[in-house]
């Protein structure tokens, strides 16, 4: 845990709204903030992906009386320590994973928290620095963990030189719903026999050479494969699960849970989480994970339907073409386990869960 720096002088944090420098320009802020109230919140609020601190310095610019900001890179955190002085004791950084965020809010002393906020995928300045290998635009080494390179488990040059063919192809289809995938599995496979794959672009243009030219407008022929080895990887799927399991505990009754999300996979999980524990299908438990016979709602959804951008964010920030935001507010029921397997995860088979060590 990294406590805010102490100002070393006057350091005026930049307006929350717009993105510092070449830094990350926070996506359905306003939308947040409406759902997150944080002028009233009686308790801290857990940003849980604090990437530049759009969300963070808002909440707290908003009169949030406290925020706990968690990152998993800790190049995040960093950055943040620029500005973090300027809120002196109502901001505490903290380098962890948002699914142990209920841990992380007690190691804080946060906990009960009065909203949670995450902001799920990567930032633009982890897609924008090419020793990251997160882009297939920009040439660098094909690593795509969140934690660094100097972090522990397997980076995406791991999976794609030492997974079975088998298992690459399961990956690139569940994770990316890449429809060539075992096209590309095979591409992949018969590459590395002439030595590894290491790098962002060797990669890219082994995945293009075996799907169609983009015509103009369309996304480039390997987002969906790097999208898929991003999410192994980091395992961000099963991050995203186990975070909202968190917050159902570590938020007090009245706090909020705000969730944005950027693809149809983790709005799939979001979005069947919400309708479980709000009272909808599939919130009663089961066998894996049975709770009581009638489970009460423990969360009143803010609204049935996603807020998404408006006309006047899209001409401002492209990426939030596909940003959905939903949000529920915590009811007194105590919390309870619930089956993961309700969440429509994608079903990587057992092999590949095995191949790559889950
Ligand atoms: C889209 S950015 C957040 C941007 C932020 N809301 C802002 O306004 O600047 C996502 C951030 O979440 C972090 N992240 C992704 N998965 C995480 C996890 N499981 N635990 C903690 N941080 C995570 C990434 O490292 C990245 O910095």
């Amino acid at each position: 845990m990294l406590p805010a720096d102490r100002p070393r002088g006057p350091i005026a944090p930049p307006p929350a709204s717009t993105a510092p420098g070449q830094g990350h320009l926070p996506v359905l802020l306003a939308e947040v903030l409406a759902a997150l109230d944080p002028a009233q919140a009686k308790g801290a609020i857990l940003d849980g992906t604090l990437g530049d601190g759009g969300y963070t310095r808002a909440i707290l610019d908003a009169g949030a009386p406290r925020v706990v900001a968690v990152d998993r890179d800790p190049s995040a955190l960093l950055r943040a320590r620029a500005w973090a002085g300027a809120y002196g004791d109502r901001l505490a950084l903290v380098e962890g994973r948002f699914g142990d965020l209920d841990a992380l809010a007690e190691q804080a002393g946060a906990a009960p928290l009065a909203g949670v906020v995450l902001d799920i995928g990567v930032s633009s300045m982890q897609l924008d620095e090419p020793g990251r290998g997160f882009s297939f635009l920009r040439d660098g080494p094909l690593d795509m963990r969140m934690e660094g390179a100097e972090a522990d488990g397997p980076s995406a040059a791991d999976l794609v030189n030492t997974l079975p063919e088998a298992a690459l192809a399961d990956i690139l289809f569940q994770y990316g719903e890449e429809r060539a995938s075992r096209r590309i599995a095979k591409a992949i496979a018969a590459a590395r026999e002439a030595g590894p794959i290491r790098t962002t672009l060797a990669l890219a243009e082994i995945i293009s050479a075996c799907l169609p030219r983009a015509k103009p407008g369309q996304p480039h022929p390997a987002t969906r494969s790097f999208q898929a080895l991003r999410i192994a990887v980091n395992d961000e799927l099963g991050e995203l699960a186990r975070a909202l399991a968190a917050a159902e505990r570590a938020l007090a009754p009245g706090g909020v849970l705000a969730v944005v999300t950027f693809h149809s996979l983790e709005d799939r999980v979001v979005k069947r989480w919400f309708a479980a524990r709000s009272g909808g299908a599939g919130g009663g438990g089961s066998r894996h994970a049975p709770v009581e016979e009638t489970a009460a709602p423990r969360f009143d959804l803010l609204s049935r339907r996603p807020v998404e951008a408006g006309e006047a964010e899209l001409a401002r920030n492209p990426r939030a073409r596909s940003a959905r935001l939903r949000a529920g507010r915590r009811t007194d029921a105590p919390a309870a386990p619930m089956d993961p397997h309700g969440l429509g995860l994608p079903g990587l088979t057992v092999a590949t869960l095995k191949e790559v060590g889950r």
